[in-house]
């Protein structure tokens, strides 16, 4: 089937979906950024080219873990033929430090999506291990945390175990591997669907800045939040202003997008080592 009897099957935050073929999907990543949850008038211009250039490269090797929904990656570097999939209706996220809304869940309840956490705890202290913590999909809004029982309830016990194992493997390989290169994974945000054959496939974003708390590793210091790696511009020059975080959202002076545009691209390189142009040039790069 050519392109253009692509149709275009939905927009996310970030994403078009255009559907090829029964089988498969067109994913193209924009260069729409959100914060807080809202998607701003201003793109950051190769966002998504670093998006989807970071997943390519987690994908291509991670695949021994778990198969992927990644067929082709196209000329354009933001583009991805990918299997299409019956979608879980969760959330997998893996937290190895407390942040954001486990660090909410810790001050309010000592506990996480029912994982009972050790005592005097600080914010962005290491966990005494990764933890699985999904979180509902929500439709409009913020996701919401979820205990497993609940997971269970919406994908099946035996489903979820399957990815809760998967899950904080990847975790594990990943953070790993970003520890060598400066970079601490506090935490991710994973997406699996099913293929026609009941095989449990990664799917999505994985392991991106979008889907992802990248820290330094040279500036971490517990009890305080951690400057982000790549929204910090953003989300500093949005609280500055005094703005309520509910759409609109502001416009973006140059020097934040220009700002932000380079912590993506520092993020990147730095991850994957493949110099920024270089994948501009031939986005394969990433998968060898
Ligand atoms: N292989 C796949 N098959 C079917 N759907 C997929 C596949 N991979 C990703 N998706 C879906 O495509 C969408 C990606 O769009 P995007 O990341 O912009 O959405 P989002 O803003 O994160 O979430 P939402 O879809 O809730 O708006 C998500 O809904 C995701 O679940
Ligand atoms: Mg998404």
């Amino acid at each position: 089937m050519s392109d253009g009897a692509a149709v275009h099957a939905g927009s996310g935050k970030v994403r078009e979906l255009f559907g090829l073929d029964e089988d498969r999907l067109l994913l193209v990543a924009t260069d729409r950024i959100s914060t807080f949850d809202v998607v701003l008038p201003t793109p950051i211009p190769d966002k998504g080219r670093v998006l989807t250039g970071l997943s390519g490269f987690w994908f291509a090797r991670t695949s021994q873990i778990v198969p992927n929904h990644l067929l082709v990656l196209r000329p354009d570097a933001r583009s991805t033929e990918v299997r299409r999939l019956e979608m879980l209706p969760i959330e997998c996220v893996v937290r190895g430090y407390l942040a954001g809304s486990g660090w909410k869940d810790y001050q309010r309840l000592g506990s996480t999506s029912g994982h009972e956490l050790p005592e005097g705890l600080v914010e962005s202290d290491r966990l005494p291990e990764p933890i699985f913590t999904p979180a509902t999909k929500a439709a409009e809004g913020h996701d919401e945390n979820i205990s497993r029982e609940a997971a269970a309830d919406l994908v099946g016990r035996e489903l979820l175990e399957d990815v809760e194992r998967i899950s904080l493997e990847l975790y594990s390989y990943v953070s790993d591997y970003a520890a060598t290169r400066g970079i601490m994974l506090a935490d991710t945000k994973l997406e699996f669907g099913l293929d026609g054959a009941g095989t449990l496939v990664l799917a999505d974003e994985a392991f991106t800045p979008d889907s992802s708390r990248f820290w330094p590793a040279d500036s971490y210091e517990p009890g305080r939040p951690q400057p982000s790696f790549d929204k910090q511009y953003v989300r500093d020059f949005c609280e500055q202003l005094g703005w309520d975080k509910t759409p609109p959202g502001p416009e973006l002076p140059q020097s934040v997008v220009e700002g932000t545009r380079s912590r993506y691209i520092e993020a990147f390189e730095r991850l994957t080592a493949v110099p920024f142009a270089a994948y501009l040039d031939d986005p394969n790069t990433v998968l060898s």
